[in-house]
């Protein structure tokens, strides 16, 4: 057993029903751009996981680029300003772009990084969310894709951190609060 494992209250998600809603998005996404060469938005870090699967399980061509924001201070709460770490390389005018996050929490990330990338005028935009916590949305969360939505629980695992860790966890788990309190 995984040592990590002993700072989780449960196993929320397990690798085999994560992989296999991973796949679905991806079935889902190949078909509908089709005839298109998308370029897909990873926002880092939490979303490297859940990117690298679900670019494996697009079997059309497409492009790749990253991006990393911050409104999180290392903690389990958002500090309320999003801030550029990273901007995408790619030239987006004209493109179809999918965005590719972790989770939607209070929702300010997402709402920052869409109107950031809209400014850069994309043929189209939509966004894909791996988890999303209806109850602890702050403003209207809008995306396209969803692959969980979970109760206001603090997750860690499959590219999700507390603290920079855990985030190699090939499933996801409740941290125990008493870790983070
Ligand atoms: P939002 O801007 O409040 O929606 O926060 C989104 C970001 O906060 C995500 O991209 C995650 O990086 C982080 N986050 C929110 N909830 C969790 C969680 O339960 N576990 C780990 N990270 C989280
Ligand atoms: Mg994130």
């Amino acid at each position: 057993m995984n040592s990590m494992n002993l700072d989780l209250s449960a196993v929320l998600l397990d690798e085999h029903r994560i992989q296999a809603r991973v796949r679905e998005i991806g079935a889902q996404i190949a078909m509908e751009y089709k005839d298109t060469v998308p370029v897909l938005i990873g926002i880092m870090k939490g979303g490297f996981m859940f990117l690298a699967d679900l670019c494996r399980s697009i079997t059309i061509p497409l492009e790749l680029d990253f991006m990393a924001v911050s409104s999180y201070n290392g903690g389990t709460s958002s500090s309320g300003a999003v801030k550029i770490r990273k901007d995408i390389d790619t030239n987006i005018e004209g493109r179809h772009v999918i965005v590719v996050e972790d989770i939607v929490d209070s929702g300010l990330s997402l709402s920052y990084i869409r109107e950031y990338l809209l400014n850069h005028s994309p043929a189209s935009l939509k966004i894909c969310v791996l988890l999303d916590k209806p109850g602890a949305h702050k403003m209207e969360a809008l995306f396209d894709y969803v692959g969980f939505q979970i109760e206001n629980d603090f997750v860690v695992g499959y590219g999700l951190d507390y603290k920079n860790l855990y985030r190699n966890l090939p499933y996801i788990g409740i941290l125990k609060e008493e870790i983070y309190s």
